[in-house]
Protein backbone atom coordinates (compact mmCIF):
# COMPACT_ATOMS: atom_id res chain seq x y z
CA UNK A 1 0.00 0.00 0.00
CA UNK A 2 1.35 3.67 -1.37
CA UNK A 3 0.74 7.13 0.51
CA UNK A 4 1.40 9.93 -1.12
CA UNK A 5 0.42 13.54 -1.38
CA UNK A 6 -1.67 15.84 -4.16
CA UNK A 7 -2.21 19.54 -4.25
CA UNK A 8 -4.41 20.99 -6.36
CA UNK A 9 -7.92 21.02 -7.52
CA UNK A 10 -10.25 17.76 -5.80
CA UNK A 11 -12.91 18.04 -9.24
CA UNK A 12 -10.07 17.34 -11.37
CA UNK A 13 -8.45 13.81 -9.62
CA UNK A 14 -7.39 11.04 -11.95
CA UNK A 15 -8.69 8.83 -9.09
CA UNK A 16 -11.29 6.09 -8.68
CA UNK A 17 -12.80 7.98 -5.76
CA UNK A 18 -12.95 11.19 -3.91
CA UNK A 19 -12.80 10.60 -0.14
CA UNK A 20 -14.49 13.88 1.44
CA UNK A 21 -16.00 15.26 5.03
CA UNK A 22 -18.98 16.51 6.10
CA UNK A 23 -20.24 17.29 9.39
CA UNK A 24 -23.57 17.69 10.64
CA UNK A 25 -25.93 20.30 10.04
CA UNK A 26 -25.08 20.12 6.37
CA UNK A 27 -21.75 21.55 6.81
CA UNK A 28 -18.89 20.77 4.29
CA UNK A 29 -15.13 21.38 4.66
CA UNK A 30 -13.73 23.50 1.98
CA UNK A 31 -12.69 20.44 -0.35
CA UNK A 32 -16.42 19.26 -0.03
CA UNK A 33 -17.49 22.85 -1.02
CA UNK A 34 -15.51 22.56 -4.12
CA UNK A 35 -17.04 19.43 -4.81
CA UNK A 36 -20.10 20.57 -4.51
CA UNK A 37 -19.76 23.99 -6.66
CA UNK A 38 -18.16 21.84 -9.42
CA UNK A 39 -21.42 19.51 -9.45
CA UNK A 40 -23.70 22.52 -9.39
CA UNK A 41 -24.66 21.97 -5.51
CA UNK A 42 -25.01 18.48 -5.99
CA UNK A 43 -23.40 17.22 -2.61
CA UNK A 44 -26.11 20.01 -0.94
CA UNK A 45 -28.66 18.27 -2.55
CA UNK A 46 -27.69 14.65 -1.04
CA UNK A 47 -26.84 16.09 2.41
CA UNK A 48 -30.53 17.64 2.12
CA UNK A 49 -32.43 14.71 1.18
CA UNK A 50 -31.09 13.13 4.47
CA UNK A 51 -29.16 10.11 3.34
CA UNK A 52 -25.95 11.18 5.27
CA UNK A 53 -26.20 13.91 8.13
CA UNK A 54 -22.89 13.96 8.86
CA UNK A 55 -22.86 11.75 11.86
CA UNK A 56 -19.37 9.88 12.62
CA UNK A 57 -19.64 6.31 11.70
CA UNK A 58 -21.75 7.65 8.80
CA UNK A 59 -21.06 7.11 5.01
CA UNK A 60 -22.03 7.75 1.20
CA UNK A 61 -21.11 6.62 -1.83
CA UNK A 62 -22.41 8.82 -4.98
CA UNK A 63 -21.35 7.54 -8.41
CA UNK A 64 -20.93 9.59 -11.36
CA UNK A 65 -21.01 13.15 -9.62
CA UNK A 66 -21.84 16.27 -12.05
CA UNK A 67 -18.53 17.95 -12.66
CA UNK A 68 -16.33 15.65 -10.87
CA UNK A 69 -13.50 13.66 -12.74
CA UNK A 70 -13.81 10.38 -10.16
CA UNK A 71 -16.21 8.04 -11.20
CA UNK A 72 -16.86 8.31 -7.21
CA UNK A 73 -17.45 10.80 -4.47
CA UNK A 74 -17.11 8.89 -1.01
CA UNK A 75 -19.00 11.14 1.32
CA UNK A 76 -17.62 10.58 5.35
CA UNK A 77 -19.64 11.86 8.23
CA UNK A 78 -17.25 14.36 10.43
CA UNK A 79 -19.90 14.94 13.14
CA UNK A 80 -20.07 17.99 15.21
CA UNK A 81 -17.77 20.76 14.31
CA UNK A 82 -17.97 21.90 17.77
CA UNK A 83 -16.42 18.68 19.15
CA UNK A 84 -14.20 18.03 16.85
CA UNK A 85 -11.16 16.86 18.83
CA UNK A 86 -8.76 14.29 18.35
CA UNK A 87 -10.60 10.80 20.17
CA UNK A 88 -13.38 11.85 17.49
CA UNK A 89 -10.92 12.25 14.81
CA UNK A 90 -9.77 8.82 15.82
CA UNK A 91 -13.16 7.90 15.11
CA UNK A 92 -13.36 9.06 12.17
CA UNK A 93 -10.74 7.76 10.38
CA UNK A 94 -11.56 4.81 11.57
CA UNK A 95 -14.85 4.75 10.19
CA UNK A 96 -13.16 6.39 6.89
CA UNK A 97 -11.10 3.28 6.36
CA UNK A 98 -13.70 0.89 6.95
CA UNK A 99 -16.01 2.55 4.41
CA UNK A 100 -13.12 2.69 1.81
CA UNK A 101 -12.51 -0.80 1.92
CA UNK A 102 -15.68 -1.76 1.13
CA UNK A 103 -15.05 0.13 -2.15
CA UNK A 104 -13.08 -1.35 -5.85
CA UNK A 105 -11.52 1.29 -5.92
CA UNK A 106 -7.41 0.85 -6.50
CA UNK A 107 -6.67 4.62 -6.59
CA UNK A 108 -8.22 7.07 -3.97
CA UNK A 109 -7.82 10.13 -3.15
CA UNK A 110 -8.27 11.06 0.67
CA UNK A 111 -9.44 14.58 1.28
CA UNK A 112 -9.93 13.66 5.36
CA UNK A 113 -6.69 15.70 6.77
CA UNK A 114 -9.04 18.89 6.91
CA UNK A 115 -11.04 17.17 9.64
CA UNK A 116 -10.48 19.46 12.57
CA UNK A 117 -8.48 17.19 15.82
CA UNK A 118 -8.74 19.62 18.61
CA UNK A 119 -5.65 21.35 18.89
CA UNK A 120 -3.37 18.70 17.09
CA UNK A 121 -1.29 19.23 13.69
CA UNK A 122 -0.93 17.85 10.73
CA UNK A 123 1.47 15.64 11.21
CA UNK A 124 -0.54 14.17 14.22
CA UNK A 125 -3.28 14.17 11.77
CA UNK A 126 -1.50 11.81 9.28
CA UNK A 127 0.44 9.99 11.68
CA UNK A 128 -3.18 8.72 12.67
CA UNK A 129 -4.94 8.03 9.68
CA UNK A 130 -1.58 6.17 8.11
CA UNK A 131 -1.71 3.73 11.25
CA UNK A 132 -5.27 3.41 11.27
CA UNK A 133 -5.60 2.61 7.63
CA UNK A 134 -3.27 -0.38 8.47
CA UNK A 135 -4.90 -1.06 11.84
CA UNK A 136 -8.26 -1.27 9.92
CA UNK A 137 -6.69 -3.88 6.72
CA UNK A 138 -5.45 -6.05 9.40
CA UNK A 139 -5.86 -9.71 8.85
CA UNK A 140 -4.55 -13.22 10.35
CA UNK A 141 -4.80 -15.36 7.51
CA UNK A 142 -1.79 -17.79 8.12
CA UNK A 143 -3.42 -20.50 9.66
CA UNK A 144 -6.52 -21.00 7.60
CA UNK A 145 -5.96 -23.99 5.11
CA UNK A 146 -6.46 -21.84 2.20
CA UNK A 147 -5.31 -18.29 3.23
CA UNK A 148 -6.73 -16.82 -0.44
CA UNK A 149 -5.82 -13.60 -1.51
CA UNK A 150 -6.98 -10.35 0.02
CA UNK A 151 -10.05 -8.56 -1.22
CA UNK A 152 -8.64 -5.56 -0.52
CA UNK A 153 -8.36 -3.73 -4.41
CA UNK A 154 -6.93 -0.74 -2.76
CA UNK A 155 -3.16 0.01 -4.37
CA UNK A 156 -2.63 4.32 -3.34
CA UNK A 157 -4.12 6.62 -1.14
CA UNK A 158 -3.22 9.90 -1.88
CA UNK A 159 -3.76 12.53 0.86
CA UNK A 160 -5.11 15.66 -0.27
CA UNK A 161 -3.50 18.82 0.82
CA UNK A 162 -4.56 22.59 1.20
CA UNK A 163 -1.19 24.03 1.27
CA UNK A 164 1.93 22.35 -0.68
CA UNK A 165 4.17 23.76 1.74
CA UNK A 166 2.84 20.60 4.25
CA UNK A 167 4.31 18.07 1.45
CA UNK A 168 7.37 17.48 3.73
CA UNK A 169 5.73 17.39 7.24
CA UNK A 170 3.10 14.66 5.72
CA UNK A 171 6.06 12.67 3.31
CA UNK A 172 7.35 12.53 7.14
CA UNK A 173 4.35 11.76 8.97
CA UNK A 174 3.66 8.74 6.24
CA UNK A 175 7.25 7.32 6.64
CA UNK A 176 6.95 7.29 10.51
CA UNK A 177 3.32 5.98 10.46
CA UNK A 178 4.02 3.59 7.91
CA UNK A 179 7.22 2.17 10.32
CA UNK A 180 4.91 2.34 13.67
CA UNK A 181 2.38 0.18 11.58
CA UNK A 182 4.93 -2.77 10.53
CA UNK A 183 5.81 -2.80 14.07
CA UNK A 184 2.29 -3.29 15.15
CA UNK A 185 1.21 -5.84 12.50
CA UNK A 186 4.60 -7.77 13.85
CA UNK A 187 3.31 -7.66 17.15
CA UNK A 188 0.07 -8.40 16.45
CA UNK A 189 0.67 -11.60 13.91
CA UNK A 190 3.27 -13.02 16.73
CA UNK A 191 0.85 -12.96 19.49
CA UNK A 192 -1.68 -14.58 16.96
CA UNK A 193 0.31 -17.35 16.46
CA UNK A 194 -0.85 -20.41 18.65
CA UNK A 195 1.30 -21.80 21.06
CA UNK A 196 2.30 -25.17 18.92
CA UNK A 197 4.35 -23.02 16.68
CA UNK A 198 5.05 -19.85 18.57
CA UNK A 199 7.67 -21.69 21.36
CA UNK A 200 10.72 -19.61 22.64
CA UNK A 201 12.95 -21.16 20.17
CA UNK A 202 10.86 -20.24 17.33
CA UNK A 203 10.79 -16.33 18.67
CA UNK A 204 14.77 -16.68 18.86
CA UNK A 205 14.53 -17.75 15.29
CA UNK A 206 12.39 -14.86 13.99
CA UNK A 207 14.88 -12.49 15.99
CA UNK A 208 17.61 -14.15 14.01
CA UNK A 209 15.88 -13.41 11.19
CA UNK A 210 15.04 -9.85 12.06
CA UNK A 211 18.99 -8.74 11.96
CA UNK A 212 19.44 -10.60 9.24
CA UNK A 213 17.18 -7.93 7.28
CA UNK A 214 18.50 -5.23 9.30
CA UNK A 215 21.66 -3.09 9.50
CA UNK A 216 21.27 -1.88 12.59
CA UNK A 217 20.07 -5.06 14.47
CA UNK A 218 22.31 -7.92 15.59
CA UNK A 219 20.33 -10.75 17.78
CA UNK A 220 22.47 -12.77 20.32
CA UNK A 221 19.62 -15.80 21.97
CA UNK A 222 20.72 -17.02 25.44
CA UNK A 223 20.36 -20.66 26.07
CA UNK A 224 19.62 -22.32 28.88
CA UNK A 225 23.26 -23.65 29.36
CA UNK A 226 24.64 -19.64 29.58
CA UNK A 227 21.63 -18.71 31.86
CA UNK A 228 22.29 -21.33 34.03
CA UNK A 229 25.91 -19.62 34.07
CA UNK A 230 24.73 -16.23 34.77
CA UNK A 231 22.69 -17.54 37.67
CA UNK A 232 19.31 -17.02 36.29
CA UNK A 233 17.52 -19.44 38.75
CA UNK A 234 14.18 -18.09 38.76
CA UNK A 235 14.43 -17.59 34.90
CA UNK A 236 14.90 -21.23 34.60
CA UNK A 237 12.45 -22.39 37.04
CA UNK A 238 9.56 -22.07 35.09
CA UNK A 239 10.20 -23.47 32.20
CA UNK A 240 11.75 -26.55 33.51
CA UNK A 241 8.55 -27.83 33.03
CA UNK A 242 8.04 -27.85 29.52
CA UNK A 243 10.37 -29.95 26.58
CA UNK A 244 10.53 -26.33 25.17
CA UNK A 245 14.18 -24.74 25.96
CA UNK A 246 14.04 -21.07 27.50
CA UNK A 247 15.40 -18.52 25.36
CA UNK A 248 17.07 -14.97 26.52
CA UNK A 249 16.24 -13.21 23.36
CA UNK A 250 18.65 -9.54 23.09
CA UNK A 251 17.95 -7.88 20.07
CA UNK A 252 20.28 -4.60 19.34
CA UNK A 253 19.81 -1.49 17.22
CA UNK A 254 22.80 0.49 16.96
CA UNK A 255 22.04 3.92 15.55
CA UNK A 256 24.31 6.01 17.89
CA UNK A 257 27.54 5.93 19.13
CA UNK A 258 28.69 2.60 20.89
CA UNK A 259 29.33 3.95 24.16
CA UNK A 260 25.59 6.51 24.08
CA UNK A 261 23.60 4.95 26.77
CA UNK A 262 20.84 2.45 25.85
CA UNK A 263 17.05 2.57 25.82
CA UNK A 264 16.29 -0.97 26.78
CA UNK A 265 13.22 -2.83 26.51
CA UNK A 266 12.26 -5.98 28.24
CA UNK A 267 8.97 -8.30 27.50
CA UNK A 268 7.42 -11.21 28.53
CA UNK A 269 7.83 -13.98 26.38
CA UNK A 270 5.66 -16.71 28.13
CA UNK A 271 4.40 -18.91 24.58
CA UNK A 272 1.94 -20.46 26.70
CA UNK A 273 0.58 -19.91 30.30
CA UNK A 274 -1.05 -23.25 31.78
CA UNK A 275 -0.03 -21.71 35.75
CA UNK A 276 1.96 -24.82 36.21
CA UNK A 277 1.59 -26.86 39.12
CA UNK A 278 -0.80 -24.25 40.19
CA UNK A 279 -3.04 -25.33 37.29
CA UNK A 280 -5.61 -22.38 35.16
CA UNK A 281 -9.04 -23.32 35.08
CA UNK A 282 -9.93 -24.56 31.59
CA UNK A 283 -12.37 -21.83 30.62
CA UNK A 284 -10.55 -19.05 28.77
CA UNK A 285 -7.02 -20.95 29.23
CA UNK A 286 -6.73 -20.49 25.18
CA UNK A 287 -6.05 -16.93 25.80
CA UNK A 288 -2.60 -17.81 27.20
CA UNK A 289 -1.27 -17.66 24.08
CA UNK A 290 -1.32 -14.41 24.36
CA UNK A 291 0.95 -13.98 27.27
CA UNK A 292 3.91 -13.66 25.87
CA UNK A 293 2.04 -10.36 24.13
CA UNK A 294 4.87 -7.84 26.07
CA UNK A 295 7.37 -9.37 23.86
CA UNK A 296 5.61 -9.37 20.95
CA UNK A 297 5.81 -5.70 21.44
CA UNK A 298 9.30 -5.57 22.10
CA UNK A 299 10.41 -7.73 19.03
CA UNK A 300 7.33 -5.11 17.07
CA UNK A 301 8.95 -2.02 18.42
CA UNK A 302 12.68 -3.03 17.45
CA UNK A 303 12.00 -3.68 13.71
CA UNK A 304 10.20 -0.16 13.83
CA UNK A 305 12.73 1.66 15.56
CA UNK A 306 15.47 -0.37 12.51
CA UNK A 307 12.99 0.60 9.92
CA UNK A 308 13.47 4.69 10.89
CA UNK A 309 16.76 4.43 11.53
CA UNK A 310 16.53 6.27 14.76
CA UNK A 311 19.59 8.01 15.95
CA UNK A 312 19.81 5.98 18.97
CA UNK A 313 20.67 2.84 20.87
CA UNK A 314 17.92 0.66 21.55
CA UNK A 315 18.37 -2.62 23.23
CA UNK A 316 15.19 -5.33 22.79
CA UNK A 317 15.20 -8.35 25.38
CA UNK A 318 12.76 -11.01 25.25
CA UNK A 319 12.43 -13.16 28.64
CA UNK A 320 10.64 -16.19 26.62
CA UNK A 321 9.49 -19.78 28.32
CA UNK A 322 6.27 -22.08 28.25
CA UNK A 323 5.05 -22.85 31.45
CA UNK A 324 4.01 -26.26 31.92
CA UNK A 325 3.00 -28.45 34.65
CA UNK A 326 5.45 -31.74 34.53
CA UNK A 327 7.32 -33.87 37.07
CA UNK A 328 10.28 -31.32 36.38
CA UNK A 329 7.85 -28.43 37.17
CA UNK A 330 8.14 -26.28 40.12
CA UNK A 331 6.15 -26.98 43.03
CA UNK A 332 4.79 -24.34 45.11
CA UNK A 333 6.80 -24.27 47.55
CA UNK A 334 10.23 -24.18 45.54
CA UNK A 335 12.27 -21.84 46.72
CA UNK A 336 14.98 -20.67 43.77
CA UNK A 337 18.01 -18.20 43.74
CA UNK A 338 17.69 -15.42 41.21
CA UNK A 339 20.67 -14.29 39.36
CA UNK A 340 20.86 -11.14 41.72
CA UNK A 341 21.23 -13.58 44.74
CA UNK A 342 17.95 -12.97 45.92
CA UNK A 343 15.93 -15.55 47.03
CA UNK A 344 12.17 -16.34 45.58
CA UNK A 345 9.60 -18.81 47.28
CA UNK A 346 7.13 -19.49 45.04
CA UNK A 347 4.31 -20.04 46.32
CA UNK A 348 2.32 -19.97 43.45
CA UNK A 349 3.67 -21.36 40.08
CA UNK A 350 1.17 -19.04 37.95
CA UNK A 351 2.64 -15.69 39.09
CA UNK A 352 5.67 -16.53 36.97
CA UNK A 353 6.04 -13.59 34.36
CA UNK A 354 7.50 -12.19 37.36
CA UNK A 355 10.26 -14.90 37.61
CA UNK A 356 11.73 -14.63 33.86
CA UNK A 357 11.00 -10.86 34.08
CA UNK A 358 13.39 -10.55 37.11
CA UNK A 359 16.41 -12.05 36.14
CA UNK A 360 16.07 -10.25 32.50
CA UNK A 361 16.21 -7.50 34.49
CA UNK A 362 19.10 -7.61 36.66
CA UNK A 363 20.81 -9.07 33.22
CA UNK A 364 20.63 -5.66 31.65
CA UNK A 365 22.16 -3.72 34.07
CA UNK A 366 24.73 -5.01 31.88
CA UNK A 367 24.16 -2.41 28.94
CA UNK A 368 24.45 0.57 31.74
CA UNK A 369 20.70 2.07 30.00
CA UNK A 370 19.16 4.95 30.18
CA UNK A 371 16.21 3.87 30.74
CA UNK A 372 14.60 0.49 31.02
CA UNK A 373 11.00 -0.48 30.40
CA UNK A 374 9.67 -4.36 30.75
CA UNK A 375 6.29 -4.79 28.89
CA UNK A 376 4.10 -7.89 30.45
CA UNK A 377 0.62 -9.19 30.73
CA UNK A 378 1.43 -9.67 34.03
CA UNK A 379 -1.76 -9.82 36.14
CA UNK A 380 -5.77 -10.49 35.66
CA UNK A 381 -5.66 -7.82 38.67
CA UNK A 382 -4.72 -5.54 36.33
CA UNK A 383 -7.69 -6.04 33.47
CA UNK A 384 -10.07 -5.86 36.67
CA UNK A 385 -8.61 -2.27 37.56
CA UNK A 386 -8.28 -0.73 34.08
CA UNK A 387 -9.75 -3.11 31.71
CA UNK A 388 -9.09 -2.61 28.14
CA UNK A 389 -8.36 0.58 27.63
CA UNK A 390 -5.39 1.74 29.54
CA UNK A 391 -2.07 -0.32 30.19
CA UNK A 392 -1.00 0.24 33.86
CA UNK A 393 2.66 2.48 34.24
CA UNK A 394 4.71 2.02 37.08
CA UNK A 395 7.82 3.66 37.30
CA UNK A 396 10.57 4.32 39.86
CA UNK A 397 11.47 7.88 38.25
CA UNK A 398 9.24 10.64 37.48
CA UNK A 399 10.45 12.12 34.13
CA UNK A 400 10.54 8.41 32.97
CA UNK A 401 7.32 8.09 33.96
CA UNK A 402 5.63 11.48 32.61
CA UNK A 403 7.59 10.81 29.33
CA UNK A 404 5.56 7.69 29.01
CA UNK A 405 2.59 9.30 29.86
CA UNK A 406 3.54 11.90 27.23
CA UNK A 407 4.08 9.46 24.29
CA UNK A 408 0.88 7.35 25.22
CA UNK A 409 -1.15 11.08 25.25
CA UNK A 410 -0.06 11.59 21.89
CA UNK A 411 -0.52 8.00 20.46
CA UNK A 412 -4.05 7.46 21.85
CA UNK A 413 -2.34 4.03 23.08
CA UNK A 414 -2.55 5.46 26.65
CA UNK A 415 -0.87 4.39 30.38
CA UNK A 416 -2.44 5.09 33.70
CA UNK A 417 0.35 5.71 36.50
CA UNK A 418 -0.58 3.31 39.77
CA UNK A 419 1.45 3.37 42.94
CA UNK A 420 4.46 1.67 43.77
CA UNK A 421 4.58 2.50 47.28
CA UNK A 422 6.73 0.79 49.93
CA UNK A 423 3.78 0.45 52.29
CA UNK A 424 2.89 -2.47 49.44
CA UNK A 425 6.14 -4.42 49.67
CA UNK A 426 4.92 -6.17 53.16
CA UNK A 427 3.01 -8.26 51.35
CA UNK A 428 5.52 -9.92 49.52
CA UNK A 429 7.56 -11.29 52.80
CA UNK A 430 7.89 -14.79 52.78
CA UNK A 431 8.53 -16.98 55.78
CA UNK A 432 11.41 -18.81 54.38
CA UNK A 433 13.18 -16.52 51.48
CA UNK A 434 13.80 -13.20 50.62
CA UNK A 435 10.23 -13.05 49.06
CA UNK A 436 7.49 -14.73 47.87
CA UNK A 437 6.26 -14.51 44.30
CA UNK A 438 2.79 -13.34 44.68
CA UNK A 439 1.55 -11.13 47.39
CA UNK A 440 -2.33 -12.06 48.37
CA UNK A 441 -5.53 -10.88 47.10
CA UNK A 442 -4.96 -7.08 47.18
CA UNK A 443 -3.87 -5.01 44.71
CA UNK A 444 -2.28 -8.17 42.70
CA UNK A 445 -0.48 -5.53 39.92
CA UNK A 446 0.70 -3.46 42.58
CA UNK A 447 2.18 -6.37 43.94
CA UNK A 448 3.74 -7.91 41.29
CA UNK A 449 4.86 -4.42 40.16
CA UNK A 450 6.93 -4.46 43.59
CA UNK A 451 8.09 -7.70 43.06
CA UNK A 452 10.25 -5.94 39.80
CA UNK A 453 11.34 -3.04 41.55
CA UNK A 454 13.40 -5.09 43.46
CA UNK A 455 15.10 -6.11 40.81
CA UNK A 456 15.78 -2.46 39.15
CA UNK A 457 17.34 -0.46 41.81
CA UNK A 458 20.06 0.47 39.62
CA UNK A 459 18.95 2.53 36.63
CA UNK A 460 15.33 4.39 35.65
CA UNK A 461 12.83 1.68 35.38
CA UNK A 462 9.15 1.70 34.43
CA UNK A 463 6.66 -1.36 34.19
CA UNK A 464 4.05 -1.88 31.91
CA UNK A 465 0.95 -4.29 32.87
CA UNK A 466 -0.47 -4.95 29.50
CA UNK A 467 -2.92 -8.01 30.66
CA UNK A 468 -5.74 -5.82 29.61
CA UNK A 469 -4.88 -3.97 26.78
CA UNK A 470 -2.55 -6.17 24.65
CA UNK A 471 -5.64 -8.45 23.00
CA UNK A 472 -9.20 -8.76 22.54
CA UNK A 473 -10.29 -12.10 24.42
CA UNK A 474 -13.00 -14.37 22.98
CA UNK A 475 -14.60 -16.26 19.85
CA UNK A 476 -13.80 -15.25 16.36
CA UNK A 477 -13.44 -11.85 17.42
CA UNK A 478 -10.23 -12.61 19.71
CA UNK A 479 -6.65 -10.77 18.37
CA UNK A 480 -3.42 -9.54 19.41
CA UNK A 481 -4.12 -4.96 19.69
CA UNK A 482 0.22 -4.88 19.02
CA UNK A 483 -0.31 -2.49 22.02
CA UNK A 484 1.83 -1.21 23.20
CA UNK A 485 4.15 -1.03 19.98
CA UNK A 486 3.06 2.94 19.15
CA UNK A 487 3.64 3.91 22.95
CA UNK A 488 7.14 2.33 22.91
CA UNK A 489 8.05 3.64 19.50
CA UNK A 490 6.37 7.20 20.13
CA UNK A 491 8.55 7.18 22.95
CA UNK A 492 11.78 6.54 21.41
CA UNK A 493 11.40 8.59 18.74
CA UNK A 494 10.85 11.00 21.08
CA UNK A 495 14.00 10.06 22.87
CA UNK A 496 15.91 10.79 19.63
CA UNK A 497 14.09 14.09 18.73
CA UNK A 498 15.18 15.48 22.47
CA UNK A 499 18.80 14.76 21.32
CA UNK A 500 18.93 15.97 18.21
CA UNK A 501 16.87 19.85 18.98
N1 LIG B 1 -0.41 -14.35 32.43
C1 LIG B 1 -1.09 -14.22 33.66
C2 LIG B 1 -1.80 -12.89 33.81
C3 LIG B 1 -3.02 -12.70 32.95
C4 LIG B 1 -4.25 -13.13 33.39
C5 LIG B 1 -2.91 -12.03 31.75
C6 LIG B 1 -5.36 -12.90 32.60
C7 LIG B 1 -4.04 -11.82 30.97
C8 LIG B 1 -5.25 -12.25 31.41
C9 LIG B 1 -0.10 -14.34 34.80
O1 LIG B 1 0.99 -15.17 34.60
C10 LIG B 1 -0.84 -14.88 35.96
O2 LIG B 1 -1.28 -15.98 35.88
N2 LIG B 1 -0.96 -14.10 37.02
C11 LIG B 1 -1.66 -14.49 38.17
C12 LIG B 1 -0.89 -14.01 39.37
C13 LIG B 1 -1.41 -14.56 40.67
C14 LIG B 1 -1.16 -16.03 40.75
C15 LIG B 1 -0.71 -13.83 41.78
C16 LIG B 1 -3.04 -13.87 38.13
O3 LIG B 1 -3.18 -12.72 37.70
O4 LIG B 1 -4.00 -14.54 38.49
MN1 LIG C 1 0.57 -17.18 35.08
ZN1 LIG D 1 1.53 -15.43 32.66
Amino acid sequence: MEFGTKFGNPVKTRSQCVMVGVYENHLLTPMATLLDKASGGYLRKVLKRGDIKGKVGQSALLHDVPGVNAPRVLLIGLGNVDNADESLYIQIVTSAIAALKKIPAKHTLCCILEAKAGDKDLMWKTRRLVEQYFAGTYSFNQMRGNPGESSLQLETIDLQLVDKTDAATVQQAIFDAKAVAIGVATAKDLGNTPSNICTPTYIADEAKKLAQTYDSLTTRVLDEKEMEKLGMGSFLSVGHGSIQPSKLIVIQHKGAKPKDAPHVLVGKGITFDTGGISLKPAGTMYEMIYDMCGAASVFGAMKTVAEQQLPINVVGVIAAAENMPSDRASRPGDIVTSMSGQTIEILNTDAEGRLVLCDALTYVDKFNPATVIDVATLTGACVMALGSHATALYANDDTLADNINLAGENTFDRVWRMPLWDAYQTQLNSAFADMANIGGREAGSVTAACFLSRFTKKYRWAHLDIAGTAYKGGGVQKGSTGRPVTLLTQYLMDRANEQTS
